[in-house]
């Protein structure tokens, strides 16, 4: 196996990085901390995954939210793997693919675990024990005890893997026995299972001649139930004639009991009828009174009717009477109230006449005050006109110009302003004088508007009082004509009871007619009805006539129908007897047929039963084979065991001498021949022969014991990676083993490595000493960058 190259992405401390690993000793270089042993992580991780990591996922990144990758590119067995992994996204989910010579072989994390692990043929402790060795391992196995570094190269060498798989075979076998045991005490006596199987199939046997003879005697319950139900029937049909003649029968009983109704209830018509002639016979005479008793209520009535008349048109003459006096004195009121209507109409004309005088003198009087008004504000304007000018004039003096003409006053000055005054003046007197007519006009004025308001005032109330007698008039026109008409009713009132002249009536004898007349139509009535009832008597007679020779008759188809169903010959109490039997056979099948059941049900219990025993005597002769099977995978497991216990032993006696070979052809090697045998004994102790002779290891110097160690570990190396299966061993890291080493010593070793070259074709030395750079073939140097990332420095001889 060899490394080819390395790029990480984002992994631990490198932001970015990219490595090829040449053969030869290759130098990894660094100060503490810059991430030299995180490549060795790297390339574990790549191999194995997340499970082997030294940190959580969470840990690798070196920035979050940024994918996380490492890809590494290695030669199996002649063939070229690149293993590419990745923690993508927030939740840093695993992906993982591995490609061999550039076709895409798996993709996943579990399929590319399994893949690479059947390929290096080695889990990920056999791995990282074969390919890397650590300063802290080389402390150990000098610092220990004989004993403890025995078991420390036992476990490094995978013993312990031996160990427990014979640990979990002696597991097995207690198991194996204590199930053995186990079973053979639950195992049941095989009498008790034979005993059973006998008494079920005779069970089985009895159940069943027990279920034959219910069976028999179901099948004869059938069959004579079924000649009963063949016999019913037949009745059955008997019995549907006989009853279809027993219903003509009654029918033919019903008929003639109808037909002796209802000649009897002709017969009690007929004799009603009878009784109410006799009735209409006694009744009629005494209804003679009536036509004359009905004339002479017809004349009281009429005389009543004539009171009555009377008695209204009394009344009618009393009301007129009274009606014409109130309207008699309405009259008079009225035409009181006429006679006042010359007087209003003169004082309204003349109300009229002021009134449009005193308006016609009101608006002159306002034209004239509107004139004064005018004038005096000419006035007022003439006079600041004038005011103005003399004021001019006086300023100036005579230099000043006349105002008219505009020529220089000089000597007319005098005489221009005292003129000027004197108009001044003269507008004064005249202002006054329109003032005081403009006072006077506007009281006259006040005073004609008050009389004019007055005197509307006058001429409306007049109005009104001429309107109200013009009403007047009217109604007196309307209770003239009134007064005709009530004049003309009385008139015609009087007339006619003038006319009626005195009338007798007596109330007394009209009550007592009308008494008499109620009693006898009482009677008459009845008599109407009697007469109409016994109108009906001679049909009532044919048809009980007829009735009565109906009986008869009917009695005759009574008497046939009695003969016909006697002929029949059918009992039914012979029927229902038979019905009984019937009944009582199905009932006697029923319990036949239950009898079977249960007998049926019987036996297959007891066939299950049987199947029962059989079941566990197969089970018996199951479990005998089980327990034989057992005790043979025992004895296997017992065989293994030895087996395997001698393989440890001799495994054991093995691994001391092949350790102490190789690890003293490394220290020839690596001491170029100067030492050439180390030895182990029995307890793990530690010797070097020098010069041909035997020393104990701490006799030797501290470098001398570091390199002795290194060559122990190194064998170790060697043979876990030949104990996998022989795969090339192609490389391997020493991660600070050089410790104690002084700078001499550590460049021999570093020189002796190289000469390590047939048996490793790479080998990677990390240190943090810096003068290893010269004494390496290659050299990969590492530094760290401000922001903390790490990155390649130089890569020598590369
Ligand atoms: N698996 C990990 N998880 C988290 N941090 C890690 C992991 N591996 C290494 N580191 C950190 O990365 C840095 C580099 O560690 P690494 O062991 O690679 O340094 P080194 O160069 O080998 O140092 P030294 O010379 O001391 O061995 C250290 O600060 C360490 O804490
Ligand atoms: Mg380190």
């Amino acid at each position: 196996m060899r490394l080819i190259s390395l790029d990480l992405e984002n992994f631990l401390k490198f932001e970015r990085l990219a490595l090829e690993f040449p053969d030869g000793l290759t130098g990894i270089l660094g100060p503490n901390g810059v991430g030299k042993s995180s490549l060795v992580e790297a390339i574990a991780w790549a191999l194995y995954g997340s499970p082997v990591s030294r940190t959580r996922n969470e840990g690798l990144p070196f920035r979050r939210n940024v994918p996380c990758r490492v890809a590494l590119t290695l030669e199996i067995e002649g063939d070229e793997y690149r293993v590419v992994r990745e923690l993508r996204g927030a939740s840093l989910t695993a992906h993982a693919e591995v490609s061999i010579n550039g076709v895409p072989a798996e993709v996943g994390t579990e399929r590319t675990n399994r893949l690479i692990a059947s390929r290096l043929r080695m889990d990920h402790r056999a791995f990282m024990v074969s390919f890397f060795a650590r300063q802290k391992e080389l402390d150990a196995l000098i610092a220990w005890e004989p004993r403890d570094r025995k078991r420390y190269i036992l476990r490094m060498l995978g013993l312990e893997r031996v160990d427990r798989a014979i640990e979990a075979l002696r597991r097995d076998i207690t198991d194996a026995e204590r199930d053995l045991r186990a079973r053979e005490a639950a195992l049941p006596s095989l009498d008790a299972i034979q005993a059973a199987r006998k008494a079920a199939r005779e069970r089985v046997a009895a159940l069943t001649r027990q279920r034959e003879e219910a069976q028999a005697a179901l099948e004869a319950t059938d069959r004579e139930l079924s000649e009963a139900r063949q016999r019913a029937e037949e009745m059955e049909a008997q019995q549907r004639r006989y009853t279809a003649a027993e219903r003509a029968r009654d029918l033919a009983r019903q008929a003639l009991e109808a037909a002796r109704r209802e000649e009897a209830i002709y017969a009690g018509r007929v004799r009603d009828l009878h009784a109410k002639q006799e009735e209409l016979r006694r009744l009629e005479p005494s209804l003679q009174p009536l036509p004359e008793l009905r004339a002479r209520r017809q004349a009281l009535e009429l005389a009543a009717g004539l009171q009555r008349r009377r008695n209204a048109l009394v009344r009618t003459i009393a009301h007129h009477e009274k009606t014409g006096q109130d309207l008699l004195k309405q009259a008079a009121s009225l035409s009181k109230e006429l006679s006042t209507r010359d007087g209003l109409q003169l004082a309204h004309n003349q109300a009229e006449a002021l009134l449009a005088q005193t308006r016609a003198e009101l608006t002159d009087i306002q034209g004239q005050i509107r004139s004064n008004e005018a004038r005096l504000m000419q006035i007022k304007r003439e006079r600041q006109q004038l005011d103005h000018d003399l004021k001019s004039v006086k300023e100036l003096g005579a230099a000043g110009r006349c105002p008219t003409c505009q020529r220089v006053l000089d000597a007319s000055y005098t005489e221009v302003v005292s003129h000027l005054e004197g108009e001044l003046k003269a507008l004064d007197g005249e202002r006054d004088d329109y003032a005081r007519f403009l006072a006077e006009d506007s009281a006259r004025a006040t005073q004609l508007q008050r009389q004019v308001a007055d005197t509307e005032a006058e001429r409306q109330r007049l109005n009104l009082a001429l309107r109200r007698v013009a009403q007047a008039e009217a109604r007196l026109s309307e209770v003239q004509s009134a007064i005709a008409r009530n004049t003309a009713e009385l008139a015609r009132a009087q007339a006619e009871l003038e006319e009626m002249g005195e009338q007798e009536y007596d109330p007394a004898a009209h009550q007592r007619v009308v008494d008499q007349l109620a009693t006898l139509e009482k009677v008459e009535h009845r008599v109407i009805g009697l007469r109409q009832e016994v109108e009906r008597l001679p049909a009532e007679e044919q048809a009980l006539a007829r009735a009565r020779q109906a009986i008869p008759e009917r009695q005759a188809a009574l008497d046939r129908a009695d003969e016909e169903l006697r002929a029949l010959g059918f009992d039914p109490a012979v029927y229902a007897q038979h019905r009984q039997l019937c009944r009582a056979l199905e009932m006697r099948r029923e319990t036949r047929l239950q009898e079977f059941h249960r007998a049926d049900r019987e036996r297959e219990r007891a066939l299950a039963e049987q199947q029962q025993a059989d079941a566990r005597y197969d089970d018996y002769q199951c479990q005998v084979e089980i327990i034989h099977e057992r005790r043979l995978e025992k004895e296997n497991r017992d065989e293994l065991l030895a087996l395997i216990s001698a393989f440890r032993v001799d495994l054991i006696g093995r691994i001391r001498p092949t350790l102490a070979t190789k690890a003293s052809r490394l220290v020839r090697d690596l001491t170029d021949g100067k030492y050439d045998q180390i030895e182990l004994d029995e307890d793990y102790n530690l010797w070097m022969h020098d010069d041909g002779e035997r020393r104990e290891l701490r006799s030797f110097s501290g470098g001398e014991n570091d390199l002795v160690h290194l060559c122990v570990r190194l064998a170790i190396s060697q043979m876990i990676a030949e104990s996998a299966g022989g795969a090339e061993h192609g490389f391997l890291v020493l991660d600070e083993v050089l410790g104690s080493q002084d700078g001499e010593r550590r460049g021999l070793i570093l020189q002796a490595l190289g000469a390590l070259s047939r048996q490793f074709r790479q080998i990677l030395m990390i240190t943090h000493l810096d003068d290893v750079k010269e004494m390496v073939e290659h050299a990969i140097e590492l530094r760290e960058l401000p922001n903390g990332s790490s990155e390649v420095v130089a890569s020598n001889g590369m």
